[in-house]
C-alpha cells in the first residue's frame, strides 16, 4: 500500500488526480470505479478543474459506479444515479451513456447484479477504482464480514451506516436498509485502487485497514492484498496509524 498523507483536502485532491491521471493516461478507453459520498470529492473537484482548464477529457472514459440504493427511484436527489450524475458525469464531463450504475429497482436484482459484473468484465475491468471507507471500514457498501470473494450483489446496510448516511435524508428512516454492491472480489479484481479519507472519525478504519490483521471485520483490510492499493488521507485521518 501506498499511503500518501496530506495537509487538507485540497492537497488530497491533487495528489489523488495526479495518481489517477497516471494510471489511465493514454490508455484508449479508461475504466474509471466511481465512488459517491465525501471523501473523493476533493478528488473530483481537482478533475473538474483540470477538465475545464482543457487539460484533461473523460469524454472517451467508461464509468461503473460502485453502488446503489435498493427500492429509490432513479430521480431521487439521493439515489447514487442521481448523485453520480450531478457530482461526477456532469462535471466532469463524461459520456453519460458510458457511465453506469447498479440497478436497484430491478424486478430480478441478482440478475441485474451479475449482469452488472459482467459488464466490467465486457469493458476490460476496472482501471482505476476510486474509494472512501465507512466508519466501520466498510468499502463500497461491503459491511464487516462480507466475504473476500463476493461479487456484485444486494447487501443489508448495518444501523451504523444507516445512521452515518441519515445526514443526506430527511430523516434515518428514510435511509434505505438494502442496497446493490460491487463486491470485495469486484474491487479486488481493479488494476489500481485508490481510497481516499479524511477527518478523525475515520482515523479508526484507516489504522485497522493498514496495519491490523486482515480480517472480514474490517472489509478494507483485503486491501493490503491489492497489488496497488493507493491510499490518500488527510492527518486527521492518519492520526492513529504507527
Ligand atoms: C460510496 C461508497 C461508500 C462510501 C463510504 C464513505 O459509493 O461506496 O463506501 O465511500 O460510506 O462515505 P463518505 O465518503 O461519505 O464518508
Amino acid at each position: 500500500m501506498e499511503i500518501v498523507i496530506c495537509k487538507d483536502a485540497h492537497e488530497a485532491g491533487i495528489a489523488a488526480a495526479d495518481r489517477l491521471v497516471h494510471y489511465i493516461e493514454g490508455l484508449p478507453t479508461p475504466v474509471i470505479g466511481l465512488a459517491t459520498g465525501s471523501s473523493p470529492k476533493a478528488l473530483y473537484q481537482e478533475l473538474t478543474r483540470r477538465v475545464e482548464g482543457g487539460r484533461l477529457d473523460l469524454s472517451h472514459a467508461l464509468g461503473f459506479a460502485l453502488d446503489e440504493y435498493v427500492g429509490i427511484d432513479r430521480s431521487h436527489p439521493e439515489s447514487y444515479h442521481s448523485v453520480i450524475t450531478h457530482s461526477v458525469i456532469e462535471p466532469l464531463r463524461m459520456t453519460p451513456s458510458r457511465v453506469r450504475v447498479p440497478d436497484g429497482l430491478a424486478a430480478d436484482l441478482q440478475a441485474a447484479a451479475d449482469e452488472y459484473d459482467e459488464a466490467i468484465e465486457l469493458a476490460g475491468g476496472v482501471d482505476v477504482q476510486i474509494l472512501g471507507i465507512g466508519s466501520n471500514a466498510h468499502i463500497g457498501f461491503n459491511e464487516p464480514f462480507s466475504s473476500f470473494s463476493s461479487r456484485t450483489r444486494i447487501k443489508t446496510l448495518t444501523p451504523q451506516t444507516r445512521e452515518d448516511n441519515a445526514r443526506f435524508f430527511d430523516s434515518i428512516e428514510q435511509v434505505p436498509t438494502h442496497c446493490v454492491t460491487q463486491g470485495l472480489g469486484t474491487i479486488m479484481d481493479s488494476r489500481v485502487a485508490l481510497l481516499m479519507a479524511s477527518g478523525e472519525k475515520k482515523a479508526d478504519a484507516i489504522a485497522a485497514m493498514v496495519e491490523g490483521p486482515v480480517a472480514t471485520r474490517c472489509p478494507a483490510s483485503i486491501l493490503q492484498f491489492h497489488p496497488r492499493a493507493i491510499v490518500v488521507i488527510d492527518e486527521a485521518a492518519a492520526s492513529k496509524l504507527q
